[in-house]
Order: C-alpha cells, then sequence, then structure tokens
C-alpha cells in the first residue's frame, strides 16, 4: 500500500504535528507500506522527502521535492498514493481543508470527512450542534472580528459568571486561551484570542474533572476507557501540554465508577455521531460533581504521540499504537 504520511502544517500546532508523525512513521510496517513523508512547512509548501527515514521539516532541503497541488487536486509528482494520513493539528490540516484536497483528488485519508473536520475545528459550531442533540456544553457568548471594539465585561460577566475562558474558535492545544477572573485580564484575553482568530468565544469556567474518551471506528466505533487530565497550571494550557517537564499528568484510565465510565462512553458516541464523525475523535469532557457531563471540544486528529491520550486511552483498551495505526488505515479504505 502506497502511503502518504502528511505532517507539519501552518497551523500554531506544526510542531505538534512532527512529534505525532514521528511515532506514527515509527510504527508503519514497511513490509506492508510504502511511505512518502510530506513536510507541509509553515508557509504551506508542500515538499517530499527524499526518503522516508524520519520525520524533519524540510524548508530549505535541497534534495526535497517541492509538490504543486493542481486545480483538480491532484498532487504533481506524486500520483499513485492509495492514501493519505494527514497527520495535521489544527487550521490548515485538521479542518476540513485538506481533507476537501483529498477527496477531489479521490485519495482516501484517515480520519474525519470535510464536513465533521470543519465542524469540529469550529468550538462554536460544534456546540450548536451538540446542544441540538440535548448534549450539555458550557454557556457562551461569540464575538466576530468587527464587535472586538464594543465587547461589554459586566454584560459577559452577568451572563457566564467568573471565572470564564476566553478562546479562539479554530485552534488547538489551548493556543490562544486564557482563564480570566477580572475586567482587565479579560480585555487583555480578548486581544490575545483576536490575534489567532476572527471568531472569539468567551466561556463559563466549568467546575469538574477534566475526561476525555478516544473514538474508532466508522459506523459502530469502539469506545475507549475514559482518562483523565490533572492539571498543575489552573487549565490544561499549552504549556502544561507540551513544555513544562511535570506538566499535567494523565490518569489512564480515569478512577471513576462503573456507572460513570458508561455515562462518558455514550456522550462521546452520541457526540461522535451528532458531528457525522469517522475514523476517529477525542472527545473531550468535563464531569461535573453531581454527575453531569459537559462536552468541552472535539478533537478530530488528536496529539498522536505514543504518550498521548488518544492512543494511550486505546491502549488501556486493549488496541495497542501499532494495530491502531493499522486500523485506522483499514478504515479509511472501508
Ligand atoms: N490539538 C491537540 C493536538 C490535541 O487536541 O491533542
Ligand atoms: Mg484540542
Amino acid at each position: 500500500l502506497n502511503i502518504g504520511l502528511l505532517y507539519g502544517g501552518r497551523s500554531t500546532e506544526h510542531e505538534v504535528s512532527m512529534r505525532s508523525a514521528a511515532s506514527i512513521l515509527s510504527v508503519l510496517d514497511r513490509e506492508k507500506y510504502d511511505v512518502n513523508l510530506i513536510h507541509i512547512s509553515k508557509d504551506g509548501e508542500w515538499l517530499l522527502a527524499p526518503d522516508s527515514a524520519e520525520i524533519r521539516d524540510l524548508s530549505g532541503d535541497a534534495d526535497a521535492r517541492k509538490l504543486a497541488v493542481r486545480p483538480s487536486g491532484q498532487l504533481e509528482g506524486l500520483d499513485g498514493l492509495d492514501v493519505v494520513i494527514p497527520v495535521l493539528h489544527g487550521t490548515f490540516g485538521e479542518d476540513g481543508t485538506v481533507q476537501g484536497l483529498l477527496e477531489i483528488a479521490e485519495i482516501p485519508y484517515v480520519g474525519c470527512n470535510v464536513r465533521s473536520s470543519s465542524v469540529c475545528m469550529d468550538k462554536d459550531m460544534t456546540k450548536r450542534l451538540l446542544k441540538l442533540e440535548g448534549i450539555d456544553v458550557a454557556e457562551s457568548v461569540l464575538f466576530k472580528h468587527h464587535e472586538k471594539d464594543d465587547v461589554d465585561f459586566a454584560a459577559v460577566e452577568a451572563k457566564l459568571g467568573l471565572p470564564m475562558f476566553v478562546k479562539p474558535v479554530n485552534q488547538g492545544s489551548s493556543v490562544g486561551v486564557s482563564k480570566v477572573t477580572d475586567e482587565e485580564s479579560f480585555h487583555k484575553a480578548l486581544a490575545l484570542a483576536f490575534k489567532f482568530d476572527t471568531k472569539v468565544m468567551v466561556e463559563s469556567a466549568l467546575q469538574g474533572r477534566e475526561v476525555e474518551v478516544s473514538v474508532l471506528g466508522n459506523a459502530d466505533p469502539f469506545i475507549s476507557v475514559p482518562g483523565e487530565i490533572i492539571p498543575d497550571d489552573g487549565f490544561y494550557s499549552y504549556d502544561s501540554k507540551y513544555l513544562d517537564e511535570n506538566g499535567a499528568g494523565l490518569e489512564i484510565p480515569a478512577k471513576l465508577d462503573e456507572a460513570t465510565v458508561l455515562n462518558l462512553q455514550d456522550v462521546a458516541l452520541r457526540t461522535f455521531g451528532a458531528l457525522d464523525c469517522e475514523g476517529m475523535a477525542r472527545v473531550d469532557m468535563f464531569l461535573l460533581e453531581d454527575g453531569r457531563i459537559f462536552v468541552n471540544e472535539v478533537n478530530t486528529f488528536p496529539g498522536f504521540t505514543s504518550i498521548s491520550m488518544y492512543p494511550k486511552l486505546l491502549e488501556a483498551s486493549g488496541v495497542s499504537y501499532t494495530e491502531l495505526v493499522d486500523r485506522l488505515i483499514a478504515l479509511a479504505l472501508e
């Protein structure tokens, strides 16, 4: 099978993608798969690696071949891919854009389709659809770019209470996200979030445990045991995800009673279905003390290093990392 492994990308999660891709590459069986490594540079250039030895930054590498994306969606110089693994997090990768290109090129790809990728990237759209499905989500207020200078703190506070979160709508890995407790930090947080997106969401902060469930499959997906994030700096920030030595801890599986586990799995499955996901997704939820479950967000290409939550949860549920990658490729070809 001729595989194209896309990594890097134009989003703020470029480095995270490189780590995810390195882990995936390390388990691809070379007897079964011919691997083509394609680095998407931060500027959006598609570069084919001269060999498939390792994941590295190919920007400025004289041996890398530039691929042109034709209007037909064909990748010039790279015909005959049987399946693509778009190991891309965030905008221009996890948001349906690359998926659309692959649809046009008629190349099967791992993970969610165009629509579900795009909806799940948009935290506000995700909420709207989940609400329709009767799934709980935190109260929020949305601001678009043209409204950014007229945001009234008192009105938002009256609706959401304190503390609250300010988030760019289309971002991953908590980039541009702040937790705010007063008017001054609120305005700073808005300005920061608007650096990353034209839509910013202010959300009430739920007091609960942060739990995540991995979903794997198409029509009748497999649901993992839940895992829990044990944050160390107030919330599960970018730094605690990737930079701090002793950042967030992952409790896998989460210490929960059986009924709660079943409820979380049920919400994850309904969320996956409501958003029309395919292949995989990690559903991030808050578990409140009274047992209620709120969906925080859905990641359609979740962090995928060998120590990331998504594969770890599946491993704890009996699907090894290597088997997981094989299954995702098979699901793409279904
Ligand atoms: N957006 C990062 C990669 C995650 O959710 O795991
Ligand atoms: Mg995320």
